[in-house]
């Protein structure tokens, strides 16, 4: 129990930082909270126009998790760092900083499926790629890769217990994305790259 504490908060810390509100904030581009879609995250940092911008907080989102498990995995094998990435994706998505209102979990989903199973990463970054190719919307994009990848880690890895952890972790990143879900059925999702603000 106080090693699997441990692990859960070390993650939930590193995953607390919200870069992209970090990132902007520096950048003298006042709250990203206020603009767009009001998330925190890649995407959102994009609509302000400043691709270096998303760039560095799709970095810093994504490997906030790589690193919380990598040096986790390292230290006490698998299972503990699986705890890790809850902790970080929970500290990304409710950081205690922001009143609990974080983002939607995408990068540092990425980041924690580098860092845990890599053949895995590739392939989810792949989904997302080839689904925002097609469709160029990114929450759509971020669905697909949430629904397929605890279902390939099962069926073809047979990696049941990072399956169970990832459908954890995608069944909380659907809920942060019901928003999208809604925007999407209406027709009134803002596709990537599209500065405008989306409808409510
Ligand atoms: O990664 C988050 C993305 O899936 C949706 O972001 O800003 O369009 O709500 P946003």
């Amino acid at each position: 129990w106080p090693y699997f504490l441990a692990a859960l908060t070390f993650g939930y810390l590193l995953g607390s930082i919200p870069f992209g509100l970090i990132f902007t904030r520096m950048a003298g581009l006042g709250d990203i909270r206020k603009i767009g879609s009001g998330n925190i995250g890649t995407t959102n940092v994009l609509r302000t126009g400043r691709k270096s911008l998303a760039l560095a907080t799709l970095l810093g989102d994504g490997l906030k998790g790589t690193v919380a498990v990598l040096i986790v995995s390292h230290l006490y094998g698998q299972e503990m760092a699986l705890i890790t990435g809850l902790g970080a994706f929970l500290g990304h998505l409710f950081p205690v900083w922001l009143k609990f209102k974080g983002g939607k979990g995408v990068a540092t989903y990425l980041g924690i499926l580098l860092g845990i199973f890599w053949p895995m990463f590739l392939l989810a970054a792949g989904i997302w790629i080839a689904m925002a190719a097609v469709f160029r919307y990114s929450s759509l994009s971020a669905l697909t890769m949430a629904l397929l990848t605890p279902i390939l880690l099962w069926l073809v890895f047979h990696q049941v217990q990072m399956a169970e952890m990832f459908a954890l972790l995608s069944a909380l990143a659907w809920a942060k994305h019901h928003e999208n879900i809604g925007r999407l059925l209406r027709g009134q999702e803002s596709k990537i790259g599209s500065k405008s603000k989306p409808q409510p």
